[in-house]
Order: structure tokens, then C-alpha cells, then sequence
């Protein structure tokens, strides 16, 4: 069941979702520079988003479009390790994106995930948070309002550090925190979901068939109640923007 400001959009392969979310990267973050002089952007960790990353800083009328300089780049988690290590969404964006754009300087804001007390590191992240957001007066009603949060979503319908049965879908108040996820056995930090929905735009970046599946289950039963969290994910004044290639939207009605 889609809610009135949820947006579906598929396209036919990898490269025409990847190119399409490239796209309406730039726009969003030439609007958000325009408006507030500066874009804030939260990534997404995983696998499917890495070619995105790759796309932005070397397809050159992409690269040349982005106002790097003026962009915040966060993370909507990360795993309980250091930034070299290679389980680290840090490592995997450094890699495909952020090293490739020297000498182009842009403002990249790590979660200090190597600190070995995951419950520290939440707390240093979100403090660091709350100085930019501050600063730039970009809270509202006590949260971050991102101009964008780039999520995936996991066969099991987790998003970010959000997985199903863990204590972080239920928090209220903080902005990021250490969620025990006993399935991988470790912490992951982030962000919680009063961060999430009050985001201008939340984009879900999906592919593959292995997520026909929750895809269908999230967005193809009428009326049914959020069961997961992916469908927890509901901007108040923004927009869900789902964008699907084929395969990954295969089990969905034609319509
Ligand atoms: C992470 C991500 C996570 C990811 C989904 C989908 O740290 O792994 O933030 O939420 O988006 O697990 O991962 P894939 O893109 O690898 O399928």
C-alpha cells in the first residue's frame, strides 16, 4: 500500500535506475544549495548502491553538476568496525566515490565506528549532527531535516540499521544509535526512524530480484499495516521515493 506522497518508479536495468538516480541527485542537491546553500545527504551501505556512487563522481556532466563543495555527505549507518576494514560502508563509498574526486574537496562526515563502544561512537555521531544541523539551522521539530537520505532495503525489509525485532525501531527521541542485531551477532550504528521521516526526500534504491519478494510484500497488499521496517520509513513532509529496476519490482501488479 502506497501512502499519497510515495513515489514508484522502475526502470528497465541497473544502469537506466543507476543513471535515472544520478539524475535527480543533482537535482535535489542544486535546489537544496539554491535554497539553503547547502545539500545534506545521508548514503546508504550495502552493495546496490555502490555503482551509483561510482556514476557520480566519474560521469563527467554528473560530476561537473554537483556542487561538492557545498554538500554533506553522513551515513544512515555503518557497521561496528573501522573505516578500513571491509565490512565498512565508509571503505566501500571512499572507494567508490569520495577517492575518485581529488582534487574536488566536499564535506564528508564519518561515523567513528572504530571506537570500540558502539553506544559512544552513536552518541559522538549524532553529536556531531546536532553542531552542523545546528549551525546551518536545519532541525525541525528537534531532528535533522536531511534534503535526502539514500536507503536500500534487505530481502527482510530492514533498511539502514533497522532490522526486524531489534530495539532501535521503537526509539523516539535519538537521533542515532547502537542497535544489537542479534542475527549478525554485532552492534550497527544508526540513524533512527524520527530521523528518517523528517527527511525533504528519502529515496529507496532497490534492485535484483532477491527483493521481488519484500517489494511486493511492502508495496503490493492494499491497506495491509507496516509489518516492516522499510515500511516504518515515512516522511512527514517529504517524499518516498522508491526506485526499482525490473527485476526487483517483477512481483508487483502491472499497475
Ligand atoms: C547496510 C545498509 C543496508 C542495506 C541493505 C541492502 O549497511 O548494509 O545500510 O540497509 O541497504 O542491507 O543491502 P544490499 O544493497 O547489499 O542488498
Amino acid at each position: 500500500m502506497r501512502t499519497e506522497n510515495e513515489v514508484v518508479d522502475v526502470f528497465p536495468d541497473v544502469t537506466a535506475l543507476t543513471k535515472a538516480a544520478g539524475e535527480h541527485f543533482v537535482l535535489l542537491a542544486k535546489d537544496a544549495v539554491a535554497a539553503r546553500g547547502v545539500f545534506t545527504v545521508a548514503l546508504s551501505g550495502g552493495s546496490t548502491p555502490k555503482v551509483l556512487y561510482t556514476l557520480l563522481a566519474t560521469d563527467q556532466s554528473l560530476r561537473g553538476a554537483i556542487p561538492w563543495s557545498n554538500t554533506h555527505f553522513f551515513f544512515g549507518d555503518e557497521r561496528h568496525v573501522p573505516p578500513d576494514h571491509v565490512e565498512s560502508n565508509f571503505r566501500m563509498v571512499n572507494e567508490a566515490m569520495f577517492r575518485r574526486l581529488a582534487p574536488i574537496s566536499t564535506r564528508i562526515h564519518r561515523v567513528p565506528a572504530e571506537n570500540p563502544d558502539a553506544v559512544n561512537a552513536a552518541a559522538q555521531y549524532e553529536a556531531n549532527m546536532r553542531e552542523l544541523f545546528g549551525l546551518k539551522g536545519l532541525v525541525r521539530a528537534g531532528f535533522p531535516r536531511f534534503d535526502l537520505i539514500l536507503l536500500g532495503m534487505g530481502p527482510d525489509g530492514h533498511t539502514a540499521s533497522l532490522f526486524p525485532g531489534t530495539v532501535a525501531l521503537g526509539e523516539t527521541k535519538r537521533w542515532v544509535v547502537a542497535n544489537w542485531v542479534e542475527k549478525l551477532k554485532t552492534h550497527r550504528i544508526t540513524f533512527t526512524f524520527p530521523v528518517l521521516n523528517n527527511a525533504a526526500e528519502v529515496i529507496l534504491f532497490v534492485a535484483g530480484p532477491d527483493k521481488a519478494p519484500m517489494v511486493a510484500e511492502v508495496l503490493g497488499r492494499a491497506g495491509n499495516v507496516p509489518r516492516y521496517p522499510v515500511q516504518m520509513v515515512q516522511p512527514r513532509n517529504g517524499v518516498k521515493r522508491w526506485m526499482l529496476d525490473k527485476p526487483a519490482a517483477s512481483l508487483l501488479a502491472p499497475n
